[in-house]
């Protein structure tokens, strides 16, 4: 053995590998286990100058000795069962004051329950929801905990140091108790999802509608990532639209099927956002493009059928996309903290939105320029709207007419942008006072005697159509 670890690492997969490699690097002996014991050694033997800071263990057993006690021990393994089979193997080998911290893509339900456990059987647990990819578990990812304070506290300083850094600040925040560490990592996802859809949806209305090319996509978006839309998602989409295909020799997007894939977390968002009556509707439209997409067959019927959409129809300017993107993309986060404020109120978790924006500015994916300014905006009101602070609200007002004519031109033109114009639908119902569920409350109160409400403050409850029901 090297030297006593501080903390534990189970699972070498992509991910884990890259936070051992992050952990040992800055300065924390770590102990390694994995399931395929070559794995764990081969792991240590590609570690370079980082070996020595490496332990790698054999059994179960040979980890939880390898730490300084109190012990504390990663899981970067698949979510689901695999971590509830892994906390149930650690169990009799850790102590009552360790704690095991899940790093994985779990479901915050899942979290809850495993936390509940920890505290009548120990270890201690806590729930982390990790952002960056590969990239970012070796170099930096965004950290979202939860938990008890106190054991967030005692691995702060760990993950304070692996984490990504926004002017010096880690990106990494305690979230609330239990799963409100993965359940802010299940919202990041579904923002996740939101923003690419909208920028795929962008994407169409250039190559449909305009008739661009994916290297004139990929100077749009290259001059956009220096702007307001300044964000990782925009840059290497940039960067996508401008690869070439080796194979082929033609450009990269257009040799990759319009099939994508999804491991879960953006459907949980919506599954939890409808139990919420949280209205997150440009991310229930990401979900569902997803979903659509992998029906290929069902589309290239319909297109049989009805025919393709014409191209190189569209009237817009590139401006005006850009616009529509921005407002889009407002829209899309005013939807996702909206979410995470209803869950505290529901939960009784106290979620820090303001900090939830400053962890979000660096390492994970959804980072941007744009969230500097929401965590200004959240500091100011956490309980307003995002899209009623000022500074939003004026960019909005500059930027409505663009998505409406963006979401106008391509229904005119059958080209498809679900995301952008359930964003555009929202806000136009988000700033009327008067809507119309008046209609609905006078149809259930004909077919149901349900009853509403008058504007007038009057007790009468029901129209003159009582009676007259099924
Ligand atoms: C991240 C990503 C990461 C991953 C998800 C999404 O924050 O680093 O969100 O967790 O990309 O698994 O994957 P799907 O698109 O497959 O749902």
């Amino acid at each position: 053995m090297t030297q006593p670890a501080h903390i534990g690492l189970i699972g070498l997969g992509t991910m884990g590998a890259m936070l051992a490699l992050n952990i040992a690097e800055k300065g924390f002996p770590i102990a390694v286990w994995n399931r395929t014991i070559s794995v764990t050694h081969g792991f240590k033997a590609e570690a370079g100058s980082l070996a020595p800071m490496i332990t790698p263990t054999e059994t179960l057993a040979d980890l939880v000795a390898a730490i300084k006690p109190p012990r504390a021990i990663i899981l970067m393994v698949p979510a689901g069962q695999a971590v509830d089979d892994q906390i149930e193997a650690l169990r009799p080998l850790m102590d009552r004051d360790d704690l095991i911290i899940d790093a994985g893509n779990a479901l915050f339900h899942d979290t809850n329950r495993r936390a509940a456990e920890a505290a009548k059987l120990g270890p201690h647990f806590l729930g982390i929801g990790v952002s960056g990819g590969e990239e970012g578990a070796r170099h930096g990812p965004a950290i979202m905990g939860g938990g008890e304070r106190a054991d967030w506290d005692r691995v702060a300083p760990v993950l304070n140091a692996i984490a990504a850094k926004y002017k010096g600040t880690p990106c990494a925040d305690y979230m609330g108790p239990a799963g409100a560490g993965h359940f802010v990592k299940a919202v990041h996802n579904g923002i996740e999802y939101a923003d690419m859809q909208m920028i795929a949806e962008v994407y169409g209305v250039m190559r449909d509608g305009l008739g661009m090319a994916a290297d004139a996509v990929a100077q749009t978006l290259k001059s956009w990532n220096a702007g307001p839309l300044q964000s990782y998602l925009i840059e290497i989409s940039g960067e996508v639209s401008a690869a070439i295909d080796t194979h082929s020799g033609k450009p990269m997007l257009d040799m990759i099927l319009d099939r994508a894939g999804q491991k879960g977390t953006g459907r949980w968002t919506v599954i939890e956002a409808q139990h919420l009556a949280a209205t997150i509707p440009a991310i229930e439209s990401a979900v569902m493009a997803r979903n659509l997409s992998s029906r290929l067959d069902e589309r290239r019927a319909g297109e049989a059928v009805f025919g393709a959409a014409p191209t190189g129809k569209s009237g817009l300017t590139l401006a005006q996309l850009e616009q529509a993107m921005i407002a889009g993309k407002i829209l899309c986060y005013a939807q996702g903290f909206a979410l995470i404020s209803a869950a505290s109120k529901e939960f009784g978790w106290p979620m820090p939105l303001p900090e939830i924006a400053r962890v979000w500015r660096e390492g994970c994916i959804i980072r941007s320029s744009m969230l500097n300014d929401m965590a200004t905006a959240l500091t100011d009101d956490p309980t307003r709207n995002l899209m009623l602070a000022p500074f939003f609200a004026d960019h909005l007002k500059g930027s409505q007419s663009a998505l409406r004519a963006v979401v106008a031109d391509a229904a005119m033109n059958g080209i498809a942008v679900p995301a952008l114009s359930s964003g555009l639908a929202w806000f136009d119902s988000m700033r009327t006072a008067r809507g119309t569920a008046n209609m609905i409350q006078a149809q259930r109160d004909f077919f149901g005697a349900h009853g509403f409400e008058r504007v007038d403050g009057l007790a009468d409850k029901h129209g003159p159509w009582a009676g007259h029901g099924i």
